[in-house]
């Protein structure tokens, strides 16, 4: 399969970097700059090498560098940003550091012609974001691009296939970004562009039917999106040698346990185990107010449910995971050396024995897994539902958690989200909590006095930082008025104005 390594210096735009080049059909893998060796990224057989950018002056001692045999190895290079001051420095150029040439944001940019600027306009806006910049290119190189400020904001060496943006092509701020990319990849490394989600499918169901045949695999299912490919993409391999057990804990949203055990035993004749074990849950979590105990509770209790329920089973041989790409991108700069397995709620089972792990999504972005979620027809609700955390409705009660409170809150965040869809009005994620505080009310000709339940909506691109939605009156008004009119013992309805930072999205 052909490949792009996206060579990693601490860049904050690494994983989008790595999803424009598989959006074109080119599968694109992130390895950190001090991992990999120029012989390994050769034997690899990369098509191309994307350096990307970085906190860093390349002057600083402590700033990340690479071998400079990687420019003499015939493998066609873009540099980012960092990544083309670490090329021209590399090569003998010059790097400087001048604060009135610093830029950030659109900028207007003037290109010269190139194979990378091939079919862009001579002018458009690009994305900076620097204060380095290449002062003079290194022999062999032209400057293919300038802005007002910047004398070299591209260069390349043609004959060696080295080319270098001071700008971010990756962003959708910069108007001709996406030509530039499929320029590399396509007229200069000469990719193909054959990574299909299609084929991801096709090749994946036959490898597992062959590697997997007559073992047992067992799969948490949680009714999430990476969870729910898996299992769907497994059955399809392997069927009935698949099993997937489902720990309800009772804190799901309304109906939720129901439609993930409807669309998966049903529909999809997955040989599936819904455990029911809110009671379990609940007498853990008796008298527990403290967030971070809450999910510890929770954490564990899913694990211990899950152990014994596969004990029931018998001998498993595989435990499947839902693990998805970015879970397991190690950082360039940080000292994580080892690849973490990532398990949603807290670890991995300690009392069943198993020989091997399988994680068929481990390549996959969240993007892809939903191309491949809607490849295998899962119900969109299902393969574009919001985020939902592990320990579910627990971190949006206050408080202790108790039956009747699951109630309240699963109706109150049933209207609210029910409103928001009916409205078409768009946010990220968008639910409610269950608030402490009681306050007074009145209701026909009758003092109340019942608790508050906040709303929650929120903007953002990967849930790191995050907008406050700003919805429109008229939806809090409907949403407001229906929960203090149908839900009974709720007196006040407020909207959470806040950002993160400095809250979370979760109130616990
Ligand atoms: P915070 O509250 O940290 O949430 O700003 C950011 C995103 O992560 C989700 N979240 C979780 N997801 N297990 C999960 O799988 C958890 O324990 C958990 N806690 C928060 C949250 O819903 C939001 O999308």
């Amino acid at each position: 399969m052909e490949k792009i390594l996206v060579l990693d210096f601490g860049g904050q735009y690494n994983q989008l970097i790595a999803r424009r080049v598989r959006e074109n059909g080119v599968y694109a893998e992130i390895k950190p700059y001090n991992k990999i060796s120029v012989s390994q990224i050769e034997a690899e057989g990369y098509k191309g090498v994307i350096f990307t950018g970085g906190p860093n002056s390349v002057y600083d001692e402590s700033s990340p560098h690479f071998d400079k045999e990687i420019l003499n190895c015939s493998i066609p290079i873009l540099g980012i940003c960092y990544g083309a001051q670490l090329m021209a420095y590399m090569a003998g150029g010059e790097i400087a550091s001048a604060n009135d040439i610093s830029e950030y944001g659109k900028t207007k940019i003037y290109y010269e012609k190139s194979k990378l600027t091939s079919n862009i306009p001579g002018t458009s806006i690009c994305f900076m974001s620097h204060t380095d910049y290449i002062k003079s290119v290194p022999h062999g190189f032209k400057v293919i691009a300038k802005t007002d400020n910047c004398p070299t904001a591209a260069m390349c060496n043609e004959e060696k296939s080295l080319y270098a943006v001071q700008f971010h092509p990756e962003v959708t701020h910069t108007e001709y970004g996406k030509e530039i990319l499929k320029n590399f990849l396509f007229e200069i490394c000469r990719c193909s562009g054959d990574w299909k989600m299609d084929e991801f499918i096709e090749k994946a169901v036959a490898e597992y039917k062959q590697t997997l045949k007559g073992k047992r695999v067992l799969l948490a299912l949680s009714g999430g999106v990476d969870s729910s490919v898996c299992a769907v993409l497994l059955n399809k391999a392997i069927g009935e040698n698949l099993t997937c057990i489902f720990v309800d804990h009772g804190l799901l949203r309304k109906d939720e346990g129901d439609f993930v055990e409807k669309t998966f035993g049903k529909q999809f004749g997955l040989n599936l185990i819904r455990v029911n074990a809110q009671e379990r849950f609940l007498s853990k979590l008796k008298g527990v107010t403290e967030p971070e105990q809450k999910r510890k509770i929770i954490g564990e209790e899913f694990i211990r449910t899950f152990e014994d329920e596969a004990k029931k089973i018998g001998k498993i041989d595989v435990l499947a995971q839902g693990t998805i790409y970015p879970d397991i991108i190690e950082s360039g700069l940080g000292d994580s050396a080892t690849i973490k397995s990532h398990h949603n709620v807290g670890g991995l089972p300690d009392v069943i024995s198993f020989e091997q792990i399988v994680e068929p999504l481990r390549y996959l972005f969240k993007d892809e897994v939903r191309i491949v979620g809607e490849k295998l027809n899962i119900p969109k609700e299902l393969v574009w539902r919001q985020p939902f955390p592990g320990p579910g409705l627990a971190v949006r009660i206050i408080g202790e958690i108790t039956k009747d409170k699951l109630e309240t809150l699963r109706e109150a965040d049933s209207i609210f989200r029910e409103e928001l869809k009916k409205a078409d009005e768009s946010a990220n994620q968008y639910f409610a909590v269950l608030t402490d505080t009681r306050s007074v009310g009145v209701m026909g000709d009758a003092r109340t006095y019942g608790v508050t339940v906040a709303l929650r909506a929120v903007t953002t691109d990967d849930f790191m930082t995050a907008q406050w939605s700003r919805l429109s009156f008229e939806v809090l008004e409907k949403a407001s008025s229906r929960i203090t009119n149908e839900v009974s013992g709720v007196s006040r309805v407020v909207y959470d104005i806040t950002s993160k930072p400095p809250a979370t999205v979760e109130w616990e």
